[in-house]
């Protein structure tokens, strides 16, 4: 049986019902009917654990959108470090000061490697005052006063004459935050480096590079990288994005995305092989957000692959997250060319899902294991996920996802499947493939949904009616959208992290069916973003996260370990008959705590009784944190990064059944312990 369609859905787990007295408060998306008088109830059955909740029940996704890999977590400050963009020079600006005659050429005569054909030949005639290239980094680049940077460069001389390289680093108005000197010596390429320490905080500066005297260099894998990454590591990752992603605590992290798994073509796919190894032998291709939009045209967003696999499961390991890659099934994105491998050369495809389970899980003496020992680390990274395909649909995807199954489970058993139901969560793509999964016996189907915060609202009770049986359900992709989807004017705002947190009670009361999800996208550069809203906003120098974040974020962190039954009452409606008012609960079967959440989408605040069936002892110390605002349409910023962000309190129980306000457009966490 398929799950019906959402319409018909009724709360079960959670029966709402309406009081005599009703007020009308219609806000946009929150249309509510809210109760006077009569306290709401809260029922939950603390001695009737249910389902386990699943340790991947709260994740991440990550795709490289909205510059949010290169330009943001993958922290190199050089745009088109290799001279590989299809415009070889684009980021790069020739400096010829007085006096000075030179050229700029980009040849790929006896280059550093095939994957990285091109490079700069910087040739003085006469130096006049300076002549060299300059580097606009991502939007500018950001330093901070004393960081360090090393810059590097792959360099050889002609003729096998010494030159000089002088290196600066500077700001807009032309102040030398920063410099050094480099000699270049020989014929052959070689890598020099040298360390830069910026004398100010700057958030848009450059970087000049210039040849001392007349002669010729050629150059390429010219970088700035700060010291300051996650960990110290040498091409390690920006700390602060880092930090913020393990502050969610996420049980899995799903990279690399997204349609960028796809391509537009087939060409332009993701292919995990060409992202792992030396940096320069990783094969730049086109970001498939380039030119996704002509609203929001970026025609120097490319992927460099200084972030790749390695580095993702990496990540994974760092913030403790189950690694989730998702390969490509032998299908360009449908919303592009739909560009298909027949299904007699998919081989290929399968083989380089076979090869990542040896490089992620293989010993380093298998072959694709000692790639892995070769970049750092010797030991399996255990990953026991795997996407076939991203947003696919048809009976084209259902056929691919049917070869890989059958290669994969014949050689992989341990490795659950995440297979797609399309782009929608209720649409005839999506009727179609789950029924077929479900006969396929599928492990977990990954649905999407991008759609108003009533459509969150008003399907949180959606999973109530799934069959109990048979694959889970990855929730991989959603947020609520304030306009709607792919419009600039989506806002992440208070109104749509409620409608989130409801709809998420739906998966926690689920937890049977639903077993993992995770919101998307995940990060955006306020200046280079393509699609809004994001979980989390940065620039050069700053971040912060969004209501949406702080919802995630409170639902992973009071994860619970099993489902508590749990039964509202009493509570308002919207015109349209569907509750306004949420709760779900777990148990924490270790600190023996009821895990109440609770989400109160109306404009007024809401007294309820709230009953812990079942409970032997009640501590009367319990904790509330509550997130919420003066406004729906409140959000964060980066002036005011913390705006909307959650603020815990003690609060005084009286026993098993007490009674508790929750304050109007609010989600609250409650943590009662339930034995002394
Ligand atoms: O999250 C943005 C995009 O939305 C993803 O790349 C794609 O899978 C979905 O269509």
């Amino acid at each position: 049986m398929i799950p019906s369609r959402l319409a018909s859905l009724r709360p079960v787990a959670c029966a709402l019902s309406v009081v005599a007295t009703l007020l009308a408060t219609f806000t946009n998306g929150l249309a509510v009917q809210a109760a006077e008088a009569t306290p709401a109830t809260i029922k939950v059955q603390t001695d009737r654990p249910g389902a386990e909740v699943s340790p991947l029940m709260w994740g991440v996704f990550f795709e490289d959108i909205n510059y949010n890999g290169d330009g943001g977590l993958y922290p190199e400050r050089v745009k088109n470090r290799s001279f590989e963009f299809t415009e070889p020079l684009m980021g790069w600006q020739q400096i010829a000061k007085a006096g000075a005659v030179g050229t700029l050429s980009v040849l790929d005569r006896e280059p550093l490697n095939a994957n990285n054909p091109h490079y700069l030949r910087l040739a003085v005639e006469k130096a006049g005052d300076g002549f060299g290239v300059s580097n606009e980094g991502f939007f500018g680049m950001g330093v901070e006063k004393g960081a360090r940077f090393t810059f590097s460069v792959e360099a050889r001389v002609l003729q096998g004459s010494p030159a000089t390289l002088a290196v600066d680093l500077v700001s807009p108005s032309g102040q030398r935050l920063a410099g050094e000197t480099l000699r270049i010596s020989g014929g052959e390429w070689t890598r020099y480096a040298k360390t830069l320490r910026a004398s100010a905080t700057e958030p848009k500066a450059r970087l000049s590079v210039y040849l001392v005297g007349a002669g010729a260099v050629d150059l390429d894998m010219v970088s700035l990288f700060p010291e300051n990454t996650w960990k110290h590591r040498a091409n390690g990752l920006r700390p602060d994005l880092v930090q913020l992603l393990a502050d969610l605590e996420p049980g899995f992290m799903r990279f690399p995305g997204g349609c960028i798994v796809e391509g537009r073509d087939l060409s332009k796919r993701y292919q995990w092989k060409t992202t792992i190894g030396p940096l320069a032998e990783r094969k730049l291709i086109i970001n498939r957000w380039n030119d996704e939009f002509k609203h929001r045209p970026a025609p120097d967003y490319f992927q460099s692959f200084g972030l790749g696999f390695f580095e993702y499961f990496q990540l994974c390991e760092d913030i403790g997250a189950e690694p989730l890659p998702i390969l490509n099934c032998g299908m360009a994105c449908q919303f592009n060319t739909g560009e298909l491998v027949p299904l007699d050369q998919l081989d290929p495809f399968i083989q380089d899902a076979l090869d990542l389970i040896e490089f992620a899980n293989g010993p380093a003496s298998s072959p694709w294991g000692a790639r892995r020992a070769a970049m750092g680390h010797p030991q399996p990274f255990g990953m026991k996920l795997l996407g076939i395909g991203n947003e696919q649909w048809g009976p084209q995807y259902l056929e691919r996802y049917t070869a890989f199954a059958k290669a994969l489970k014949a050689r992989h058993p341990e490795i659950r499947l995440i297979s797609s139901a399309g782009p929608s969560p209720a649409d005839e793509r999506f009727d179609f493939l789950w029924p077929k999964l479900r006969e396929l016996k599928a492990d977990i189907v990954d649905e999407h949904c991008y759609d108003r915060p009533a459509w969150f609202l008003d399907n949180a009770f959606r999973y109530d009616s799934y069959p109990r049986t048979g694959p889970k359900v990855f929730m991989g992709e959603y947020a609520a959208q304030s306009d709607k989807t792919v419009s600039v004017l989506n806002r992440n705002n208070l109104e749509c992290a409620l409608a989130e947190a409801a709809y998420l009670t739906g998966l926690e009361r689920n937890a049977d069916v639903v077993t993992m999800s995770s919101y998307a996208p995940l990060m955006a550069h306020e200046e280079g973003w393509q699609w809004r809203p994001n979980l989390i906003w940065f620039d050069n120098l700053r971040a912060y996260g969004t209501p949406s974040y702080y919802v995630q974020q409170l639902f992973s962190r009071n994860r619970g370990d099993v489902v508590l039954p749990v039964q509202a009452g009493n509570a308002p409606q919207a015109a349209n008959g569907q509750p306004r008012f949420y709760a779900s609960a777990t148990c924490d079967q270790k600190t023996e705590e009821v895990i109440l959440k609770i989400v109160n989408a109306t404009e007024q605040a809401l007294e309820a009784e709230i009953d812990l069936a079942g409970a032997r002892k009640v501590k009367p110390r319990a904790q509330a944190t509550v997130l919420t605002s003066a406004q729906l349409t409140d959000e964060n910023s980066l002036a005011q990064p913390r705006k909307v962000s959650p603020v815990s309190a003690r609060l005084k129980v009286s026993g098993a059944t007490f009674r508790h306000t929750f304050p109007a457009r609010s989600l609250t966490v409650l943590r009662v312990a339930t034995n002394e």
